[in-house]
């Protein structure tokens, strides 16, 4: 089996290609000096160049604020880029790997979402990852869509290198506790992948670490794991406004997994706190 992956220089993309070289599985990753996905011929001809059995399609458009504002680029990447890689996979009868977010749902109520909810993104980058979903099963057969929320990964930023830079220079901090969702280790995540593309188990997965916190609870957690001496308390989003809105309820379901024969990944405080002392320990 060979294996292309998108936005290796991003969080995902670097995990996903460190995991299948462990496995001994031929695979390449690539970035936007390889070719950019806005390009609608570069993308296709070096894909169909390198002839992969599976693209796992990681890179993204991924600033979620000036997404509100570069709608155009957002656009470009996300909805054009996907239905250009889609196109190559038909071309080859591959397999494509779509990451996408739970930010393709509204996030009302406090139910878990399943794969097969209704999708009502509330900012830009939502509506653009849920069109791209669209390209993806609109163009294929052979393909596997994982809503992922709250990334973090050892290459590129993240919410928790954030924190504990923060909670290093500050005394305290105010952190959002009325949003509600599940970090997702991109190491653990990697794991996943590499397990689904070996399958033909094609559809629409949840995949997170398991449990469910708030921001806040989840900086009280890296604070914790990280020694940062830095008093963290909770405020409401209506005291922290950002350019594009957030979902309240990004709880989503994660049983299609286990039905399907994949593992859980591990809790997510086990998660951060294995994270956490790989940063700390390369430092
Ligand atoms: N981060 C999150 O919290 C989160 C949550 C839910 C879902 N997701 C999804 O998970 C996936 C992986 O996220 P991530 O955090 O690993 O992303 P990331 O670290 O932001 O990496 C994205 C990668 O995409 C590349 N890229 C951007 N524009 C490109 C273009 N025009 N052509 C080629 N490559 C381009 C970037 O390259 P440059 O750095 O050179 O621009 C970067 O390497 C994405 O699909 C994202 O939508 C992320």
């Amino acid at each position: 089996m060979k294996v292309l992956a998108t936005g290796f220089k991003g969080q995902l993309g670097y995990d996903v290609i460190k995991r299948l070289e462990a496995l001994n599985i031929e695979c390449k990753g690539v970035d936007i000096d390889d070719f950019d996905l806005t390009n609608k011929d570069q993308t296709i001809n070096y894909i169909l160049d390198y002839k992969p059995d599976v693209v796992v399609h990681c890179a993204a458009y991924t600033a979620v604020d000036k997404a509100e504002d570069n709608r155009e680029l957002c656009y470009n990447i996300n909805v054009n880029g996907t239905a250009y890689i889609a196109e190559a996979c038909k071309k080859l009868d591959a397999k494509m790997v779509y990451i996408s977010t739970d930010y393709v749902f509204e996030g009302l109520g406090t139910d878990e979402y399943k794969p097969d909810d209704k999708k009502n993104p509330i900012n830009y980058y939502g509506e653009t990852k849920s069109l791209g979903e669209d390209e993806v099963t609109k163009a294929l057969e052979k393909f596997f869509i994982i809503r992922i929320s709250w990334v973090f990964g050892v290459n590129g930023n993240n919410f928790v290198k954030t924190m504990l830079r923060l909670g290093a220079e500050r005394d305290s901090l105010n952190v959002v506790a009325d949003q509600i969702g599940s970090p997702t280790y991109t190491y653990d995540l990697a794991e996943l992948i590499a397990d689904m593309i070996q399958t033909d188990k094609y559809g629409i997965y949840h995949a997170t670490n398991e449990g469910f916190c708030s921001w806040y609870e989840f900086t009280e957690e890296i604070m914790k794991c990280g020694n940062r001496n830095c008093k963290v308390s909770p405020i409401e989003s209506k005291d922290y406004p950002t350019r594009a809105k957030r979902p309240f309820n990004s709880r989503m379901d994660k049983s299609k997994l286990e039905e399907n024969g994949f593992k859980r990944m591990r809790s997510w405080q086990e998660a951060v706190q294995e994270y956490i002392n790989i940063l700390e320990n390369n430092q």
